[in-house]
């Protein structure tokens, strides 16, 4: 990695006003990571330089084909001044299997943490104190300029950072979500399974019809039987029921595979809770919420990390989960994966670094 440091970064009264109240992604840091990649020669040209804005070619092939794939994970401030990233290694391992699903080139493990790592480094500052933290987006696209579809021969591999407080505006209290019944996220065989624009861009009329609706998410059903709950617009979701136990729809190859998703599975079972990866129909949801058999749900992600769910709306009808607020479940495992994000509680599976 070849060093570049911005020679006019943000002042820094000015770098702390905008860290007040950061929402999210808004506030970006001064640098960014660039390597590209080129057929015949492989990845070069690694750098940490100012962030800039990038120049395209019009017909680069991203802009016509969505040749694209990104990640998310954060970087925390610890209580005592150091650094913590969060299982960065599960991003590198997703990103390989987005890359070869795009049929665009593996990066090395070592190369994307290598990059995390340095703009962490640089960007140190910008890591909000408190509940805040700095969202990391490594994302990497096709940069050829030809309009034939086929593989891009060129790429470029880019890390961007974001100061970040809470991801819904509503801060802590649940949020609620709108069923999509008409428009589906991912099909079998499709791109569900992995992180590419593609999947978000074909989401946002449902998520449009969410807002419009008065909700914070979508939930969407599978694409056979529009039955069964796959997962929300940007995260995955948990359900909690009356023994204490946990359902999430399984990884049926249309679901995003999670690193909080996981991690919250093997926290959960840790604990000696039942986790049960099995599909959920939304008129089984309807009645154990109508019967109490239900007691919470909640949203997992990077950007959201545990959000509970208080309302469900559909055309159909709208129901309330509980007393429509978070539940003690779903608060208790907060409290440890963020516990242990930040390094207040102890990591016995060495998930921070
Ligand atoms: C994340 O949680 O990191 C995502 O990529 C999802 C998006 C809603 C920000």
């Amino acid at each position: 990695f070849l060093h570049h440091p911005h020679p006019e970064p943000v002042a820094v009264d000015v770098r702390t006003a905008m860290l007040k109240n950061p929402g999210f992604g808004r506030v970006f840091t001064d640098h960014m990571v660039t390597i590209r990649w080129t057929e015949g020669r492989g990845w070069h040209d690694a750098q940490v330089r100012p962030r800039e804005a990038l120049t395209l070619d019009p017909a680069n092939a991203v802009l016509h084909y969505a040749q694209e794939i990104f990640e998310g994970l954060k970087a925390y401030r610890t209580k005592d001044g150091g650094i913590s990233l969060f299982r960065p290694e599960q991003n590198a391992f997703r990103f390989q299997a987005s890359a070869e699903r795009l049929a665009m080139p593996v990066l090395p493990v070592s190369t994307f943490l290598q990059a995390i790592e340095q703009l962490v480094k640089v960007d140190a500052d910008w890591i909000p104190g408190g509940e805040g933290s700095l969202y990391l987006r490594p994302f990497m696209f096709a940069n050829e300029a030809f309009l034939g579809v086929r593989p891009s021969s060129e790429y470029l591999f880019v890390v961007i950072a974001s100061a970040v407080g809470a991801y819904f505006k509503g801060g802590k209290k649940a949020i609620s979500v709108w069923l999509s019944e008409h428009y589906t996220r991912s099909a079998a065989g499709g791109t569900g399974a992995v992180k590419c624009g593609g999947n978000y861009a074909a989401s946002l009329i449902a998520q449009a019809e969410a807002s419009r609706n008065g909700c914070d998410q979508v939930v969407f059903l599978d694409s056979k039987d529009h039955r069964w709950v796959e997962e929300l617009g940007g995260m995955n979701i948990f359900f909690v029921f009356e023994d204490g136990s946990l359902v999430t729809p399984p990884l049926s190859g249309t679901i995003l595979p999670g690193i909080t998703r996981a991690s919250l599975i093997s926290l959960a079972r840790s604990e000696g809770r039942e986790v049960r990866e099995e599909r959920y129909g939304i008129d089984q949801w309807r009645a154990d919420a109508a019967s109490g058999k239900l007691r919470e749900a909640f949203a997992c992600g990077t950007a959201a990390v545990i959000s509970p769910i208080g309302e469900i709306k559909s055309t159909g009808g709208d129901f309330t989960i509980g007393d429509g607020s978070s539940g003690p479940v779903t608060e208790a495992l907060k409290a440890k994966l963020v516990g242990i994000q930040r390094g207040e509680i102890a990591d016995e599976n060495i998930w921070v670094r």
